[in-house]
């Protein structure tokens, strides 16, 4: 495909743009203690805008420190963090992008914990998020001081060198709990009528280009619906966009959602009180509403830009799950003006400059897994499943740099631990030899990649599949490899990534047989009769389960931990819960397995006994690492330093497949 629009020169106000591709802000946890910018954020974005997109703008940076919103947030408070946030722009620039300060206040989720006082919120009106929170409403001496701690923080900004401002006005920040009547339910001049209620942004907007000038661009990122009572709707965001550009801003960043959306009917179904009946909820719950993962489809909020596009004249950037393609087709569309892709900036900084090259084959894509968001939510810095790279721009702690000694290499297993150990093995000059045992590359990734919601999966796997098969020259496909194979080629090193298995644990009833494999099931091999119980609510289980489900079957799924994929990131897992419900997959937790046939399980839950019967058995109870190989090479290998990497050590994740195979192949 073409990538003509994307590719095209642009201006936000006085700004001009290389390109129509913009990184938007996303928090990354990783400033000092103090809210100072630290050496790795600098890197982080130099290492971004070195990947050729046009504007990068950066993380929240509070303008007041009562609006903080994560421990390791950058401030623009004071004059004392001006030389840290000056780096930014340096580092941005001699990438040859431009760069914009996200100014944002948390206002009711600025919680007490990370600002030590009470929430500031327009009229006490907190979030189920944070119940615990005790949230003040602002007098009127309140709102005129944070408008000109915005002001002063825009000037800040300007004066450091960026290029531009965004005004946080989506996401649930201060200016969305002003303009949305959910949250808004003062009677002065900033609660009732729209007006009232957009006077809050309206006014900052004017002070910051009072601060810095009109000349300075100022772009508006507004949740352009919430789905919330009384939330702000696609009409009333169009209405306010108008008063924006009037007010001065330069452009419209379109996205969706505030803390709550739609969390009052998830907590209800999720408690059994109410019927999850619709598909709205695993379009987003909360935060997954703006950051929505793989279960949903892409592009979801594309038509609220198209909306604010038809209302103002100045520029609109869409985002949500837009990849590369659909970005261009919507520029294309006249949809809008920008393309903001978040998370795959994250996962592959270099897709600008590939779109350009002509090699769109290789980017990396971005799996829509939320690991990131889930590092950082959990108050770890950012970091990425596919990109191991990402968050840890520190010198010297990823770089690939060519090994003093070349060695032979055995990389076995071409699972995601064994591909991206083999590449990055290769890159360093190493002589290396990827077997597989399988016909195809992949791994589990194949299982993985099957059902229809796993489309972001797919096509990451197919990538990588390519990716390696460009860069390893010797790769061995149909090959079970012994320690006779490794002895008899005398490799120096040999990196095991031989996964893991799905196995049916010794539960009495199970050594009669006939319990089906879940990854057989998913791939065709084994089919299930109608009604089907599938033991084991981990991830393996939940997406069977789905698929089954969409198939029109009846299934019931148990387990005996109290919530089901608790390995999966917070705002992933609750669309999958959302999903699971809407499906009518029967949850059951807390239920330990005593028995287990094909045809019936009998389980205890908090002392009481439940029989479910089926046409067929699923067991999903977990994986075992295939460990025989490490241990058969440890004792007949003895001049080979034998490394195992990802599942083979514990079954997990594609993050810690993928980390451990970059670490193994960088240190050899
Ligand atoms: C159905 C399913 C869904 C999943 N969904 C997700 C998800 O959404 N997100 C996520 O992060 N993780 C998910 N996972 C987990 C993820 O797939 C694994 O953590 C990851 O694939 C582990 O990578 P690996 O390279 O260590 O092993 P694997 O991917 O298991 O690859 C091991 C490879 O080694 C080969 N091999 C084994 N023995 C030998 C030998 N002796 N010689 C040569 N080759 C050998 C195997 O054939 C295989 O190709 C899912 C797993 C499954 C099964
Ligand atoms: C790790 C992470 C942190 C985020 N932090 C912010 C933020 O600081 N400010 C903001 O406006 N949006 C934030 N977002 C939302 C993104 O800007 C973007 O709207 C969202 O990721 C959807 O776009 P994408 O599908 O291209 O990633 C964050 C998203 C992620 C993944
Ligand atoms: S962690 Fe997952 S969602 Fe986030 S950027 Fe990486 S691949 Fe994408």
């Amino acid at each position: 495909m073409e990538f003509k629009k994307l590719l095209e020169p642009g201006r936000i106000g006085q700004m001009e743009l290389r390109n129509r591709m913009v990184m938007p802000g996303m928090g990354t946890n990783l400033a000092a203690a103090d809210g100072t910018v630290s050496d790795v954020i600098v890197n982080y974005y130099a290492r971004r805008a070195n990947g050729g997109v046009g504007l990068i703008i950066t993380e929240v940076c509070c303008p007041d420190p009562l609006g903080r919103v994560i421990p390791g947030e950058i401030e623009a408070t004071t004059n004392k963090f001006m030389p840290g946030l000056s780096r930014i722009p340096h580092a941005v620039h001699s990438g040859g992008a431009k760069v914009c300060l996200q100014l944002a206040h948390g206002g009711c989720f600025a919680s007490e914990g990370v600002t030590g006082e009470r929430p500031l919120t327009p009229s006490g009106v907190g979030t189920m998020q944070l119940p615990g929170e005790n949230p003040r409403v602002m007098t009127i001496e309140q709102i005129k001081h944070l408008i000109d701690q915005y002001g002063q923080a825009a000037k800040r900004a300007k004066d450091c060198g960026f290029d531009a401002v965004e005004l946080h006005g989506a996401h649930g920040y201060m200016p969305l709990q002003f303009l949305s009547a959910y949250t808004n339910k003062r009677q002065d001049e900033y609660g009732g009528s729209l007006e009232n209620r957009a006077r809050f942004a309206l006014e900052t907007i004017r002070c910051i280009k009072e601060y810095t000038g009109e000349d300075f661009p100022l772009i508006y990122r507004l949740s352009a619906y919430e789905d919330v009572p009384d939330g702000v709707t696609p009409e009333e965001a169009c209405a306010f966009a108008k008063m924006a550009q009037e007010a001065g801003a330069d452009a419209i960043h379109v996205s969706a959602g505030t803390w709550d959306s739609r969390l009052e009917k998830y907590n209800k179904v999720m408690a059994g009180e109410e019927s999850a009946e619709g598909k709205d909820l695993s379009q987003g719950v909360a935060t997954s509403m703006w950051v929505p993962p793989n279960y949903t489809p892409r592009g979801s909020l594309a038509y609220l830009a198209a909306a604010v596009k038809k209302a103002v004249d100045i520029p609109v950037i869409a985002v949500c799950s837009i990849p590369p393609e659909m970005g261009e087709e919507i520029l294309e569309r006249n949809q809008a003006d920008f393309i903001s892709m978040g998370r795959q900036t994250i996962a592959d900084p270099d897709y600008p400059n590939k779109i350009k090259a002509g090699r769109a084959d290789t980017i990396r894509r971005c799996l829509r897994c939320n690991e990131c968001l889930g590092e950082v939510m959990r108050n770890c810095g950012i970091s990425c499943a596919v990109n191991p790279e990402a968050g840890k721009e520190y010198e010297g702690f990823t770089k690939v740099e060519p090994a003093e000694t070349p060695k032979k290499v055995a990389v076995i297993g071409a699972g995601p631990a064994g591909m991206e150990a083999a590449q990055i093995a290769v890159k360093r000059g190493h002589n290396v030899t990827l077997f597989e045992k399988n016909s195809e590359l992949g791994g589990a990734l194949y299982y993985v990649s099957l059902p229809d919601f796993k489309l972001d999966y797919k096509d990451y796997t197919e990538y990588m599949i390519r990716e390696t098969k460009a860069v390893v020259k010797d790769i061995r496909t149909d090959t079970e490899v012994t320690a006779d194979l490794i002895n008899g080629e005398a490799f120096d090193i040999a990196i095991v990534a031989t996964g893991a298995e799905t196995f049916i644990p010794g539960i009495p009833g199970a050594e009669k047989g006939g319990i089906l494999d879940p990854l057989k099931v998913l791939d065709g091999r084994e089919k299930t009769g109608n009604r089907v119980i599938v033991c084991g609510a981990g991830l393996v289980g939940c997406e069977v389960a789905m698929v089954l489900a969409e198939q029109g079957k009846d299934v019931t799924m148990v387990d005996m931990l109290p919530t089901a994929a608790p390995e999966l990131a917070i705002y992933t897992k609750w669309v999958l819960d959302a999903k699971l419900a809407e499906l009518g997959v029967k949850v059951k937790v807390n239920h330990k397995i005593t028995e287990m046939t094909d045809q019936h399980i009998i389980c205890d839950c908090q002392g009481e006994t439940y029989t479910y019967e089926g046409d067929s058995v699923i067991c999903a109870l977990g994986l075992k690492p295939n460990r025989t190989l490490v241990d058969e090479l440890r004792e007949k290998c003895g001049k080979t330093e034998i490394i195992p990497v990802g599942d083979v050590n514990k079954p997990r994740k594609i993050m810690q497949a993928t980390h451990e195979g970059f670490h193994a192949a960088r240190r050899i």
